[in-house]
């Protein structure tokens, strides 16, 4: 489909989604009529996500039903291969820190050598939020710790059952 710019994708692996993420989909979706929360989804990695692909979007799905303009869909392709495929012109992606720039700015590069009509947009996480990784509330609910203000109840609920010592 040729790049349209009434539609973006949001891309990630969510494994589970946070509250950060959804900051950002939420701001993406008041930007672009149609936002598409891609969902990797590598079968053949088996158990290198905690959470299988249908639960991964089940948590978002939850978590995003107020949310008018969402599509939630597993990809297992290129990320361009799967912008193109939806006809969005443009992936949307939240920057934290320094270290998120540097891995983003490769991504970028490999992107656009693949498929220069489709741009990467990048909205800066809301200081609340730009601690918050999907990878660092696992270890605390690992141990114990308090996830509740950083995962939406369910997906919190889900970690302490998987993880919780
Ligand atoms: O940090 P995340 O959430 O694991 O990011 C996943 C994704 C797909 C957004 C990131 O790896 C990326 O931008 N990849 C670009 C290269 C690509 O297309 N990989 C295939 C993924 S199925």
């Amino acid at each position: 489909m040729t790049p349209d710019n009434r539609t973006a994708i949001c891309p990630g692996t969510f494994d589970p989604v946070t509250y950060g993420h959804l900051d950002v989909i939420g701001r993406a979706s008041k930007m672009f009529e149609t936002l598409v929360v891609g969902v990797v989804n590598l079968p053949w990695r088996k158990g290198s996500t905690l959470f299988s692909t249908e639960e991964r979007i089940a948590f978002l799905t939850d978590a995003t039903g107020h949310l008018p303009n969402i599509v939630i869909e597993p990809f297992s392709s290129l990320l361009v291969t799967f912008a193109r495929d939806r006809g969005a012109l443009a992936i949307v992606k939240g920057l934290r820190a320094i270290s998120d720039f540097e891995y983003e700015l490769e991504m970028n590069q490999l992107n656009r050598y693949q498929a220069p009509d489709i741009e990467s947009v990048y909205l800066m996480a809301s200081p609340k939020y730009s601690f918050i990784s999907s990878s660092g509330v696992k270890e605390l609910a690992t141990f114990g710790g308090e996830i509740e203000d950083l995962v939406p109840v369910e997906v919190a609920r889900h970690l302490k059952e998987r993880l919780g010592r």
